[in-house]
C-alpha cells in the first residue's frame, strides 16, 4: 500500500512538472493563433505597438496564445480588415488608423479636425480622459472591440510642385488622403484637389504622377521612405492623427474573462509602445527626412493661423457633425 501511494504521488509530481515545464516553455501544443494585421512595416510605430501587445499577451498568458504578424498592409487596405474584422473572417487583431474608422464608427472623426489638438500632450490627455473613453466605448456598437488608442503623430504635408508656405500653394494639388470626410472637407475647402485612396495605392500612384502629394506624420514618412517619391516636405501639424488597437468581437466572446483582460491589458502596452516610437519621430524625423535629400519648410505659428482662416467654412460642417460643444471641451482639456 505503501509503495502504491508512492507510485501516485510520483504520477502527481510528474504530471505537475510536465505541466510547469510546458508553461515555463510556452510550449503549448496547441496555442491559439492571433492573427494581427497593420499598415506599415513591422519596425515601424505600428510594429512597435503590435510587438509591444504581442510580448505582453505571449509571456503573461504563458504561451497560450501566440500572434503572427501581417505587417505593410499583407491583409489589404485598412478598410478590407476593419471589414474582415467585424465579419469574424479576416484577422484576429489590427492596429489602425483613424483616418479609416471614420467610415464604421463617424463619432472618431472629431479627432481628425485640423488644428484641433495643440500638442501630443493636448491629444493624449483628451484620448485618455472620459472623451476618448466615450469615443471607445461606441466601437462595441459596431461590431468592433476597441482595446485602446494608438497614435501616429501630427500629419505633414509632402508633394512633389513646390514648398507649401501660404494657402495659395496648395491651388489644385493633387493630394492624396485618407478615405475620410473630415480631411477631404479640410482640403477641398483649402483649394486643393483631394483624392481619397487606400494606403497601398500610394506609392505607385506618386510614382506614376497620377498624385502631386500627399500627408503624413513623420513616423510614417520616415517609416515609408517617402523621400524616394516625393521632393518636398512641409512641416504643418494641421492634423493629429490617432490610430487604434482593435479585436474582432467573434474573438474577444472566445476568451475567457481573465483572457479577455489579458488582451485588454497588452493593448495598453502596445499603446505605449506607439507613442514611444511617436515620440522619438518627433524628434529626429525631420532631420532624417533633409539627411534623405527632401526639402523641408516649417510653417511658423502665423502661417499655421493663414492654413487654418483658409479652412474656417469647413468647421461649420464639424460643428454640425460633432457638435461646437464637444470641440469646445476638447480644446479645454488640460
Ligand atoms: O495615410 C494613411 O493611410 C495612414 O496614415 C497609414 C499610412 C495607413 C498609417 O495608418
Amino acid at each position: 500500500m505503501f509503495d502504491a501511494l508512492n507510485r501516485r504521488t510520483f504520477a502527481c509530481a510528474f504530471a505537475a512538472a510536465t505541466l510547469a515545464a510546458t508553461w515555463a516553455t510556452g510550449a503549448f501544443a496547441q496555442a491559439t493563433e492571433v492573427k494581427i494585421a497593420y499598415a506599415l512595416a513591422r519596425d515601424s510605430h505600428y510594429g512597435a505597438a503590435a510587438d509591444g501587445w504581442d510580448k505582453y499577451v505571449t509571456e503573461t498568458s504563458q504561451g497560450k496564445f501566440k500572434f503572427t504578424h501581417f505587417p505593410s498592409s499583407a491583409q489589404g487596405g485598412e478598410r478590407e480588415v476593419i471589414e474582415g474584422l467585424q465579419l469574424g473572417t479576416g484577422v484576429q487583431a489590427v492596429v489602425v488608423s483613424s483616418g479609416a474608422l471614420s467610415n464604421f464608427v463617424p463619432e472618431i472623426g472629431v479627432t481628425d479636425i485640423p488644428f484641433l489638438f495643440r500638442d501630443l500632450t493636448h491629444a493624449r490627455a483628451v484620448l485618455d480622459g472620459p472623451i476618448g473613453e466615450g469615443i471607445l466605448e461606441k466601437f462595441r456598437d459596431r461590431e468592433l472591440i476597441a482595446l485602446a488608442w494608438g497614435e501616429q503623430g501630427f500629419r505633414h504635408i509632402t508633394n512633389n510642385r513646390q514648398p507649401i508656405e501660404k494657402p495659395e500653394d496648395l491651388a489644385g494639388l493633387k493630394i492624396r488622403t485618407m478615405e475620410n470626410p473630415v480631411h477631404i472637407a479640410a482640403f477641398k475647402t483649402a483649394g486643393a484637389a483631394p483624392t481619397p485612396m487606400s494606403w497601398p495605392e500610394v506609392i505607385p500612384a506618386l510614382q506614376q504622377g497620377a498624385i502631386d502629394g500627399q500627408e503624413n506624420p513623420l513616423s510614417v514618412i520616415v517609416s515609408a521612405k517617402l523621400w524616394e517619391v516625393q521632393k518636398y516636405l512641409t512641416v504643418s501639424g494641421h492634423v493629429y492623427s490617432p490610430a487604434m488597437l482593435i479585436v474582432a468581437p467573434s474573438f474577444w466572446e472566445s476568451l475567457s474573462e481573465d483572457e479577455q483582460k489579458i488582451f485588454a491589458d497588452g493593448a495598453l502596452k502596445g499603446k505605449e509602445a506607439m507613442r514611444a516610437f511617436v515620440d522619438a519621430s518627433e524628434k529626429n524625423g525631420v532631420e532624417k527626412a533633409k539627411a534623405s535629400g527632401m526639402q523641408v519648410n516649417v510653417l511658423s505659428d502665423e502661417q499655421k493661423a493663414a492654413f487654418q482662416k483658409s479652412i474656417q467654412s469647413a468647421y461649420d460642417g464639424y460643428y454640425k457633425t460633432y457638435t461646437k460643444e464637444l470641440v469646445d471641451q476638447i480644446i479645454a482639456t488640460k
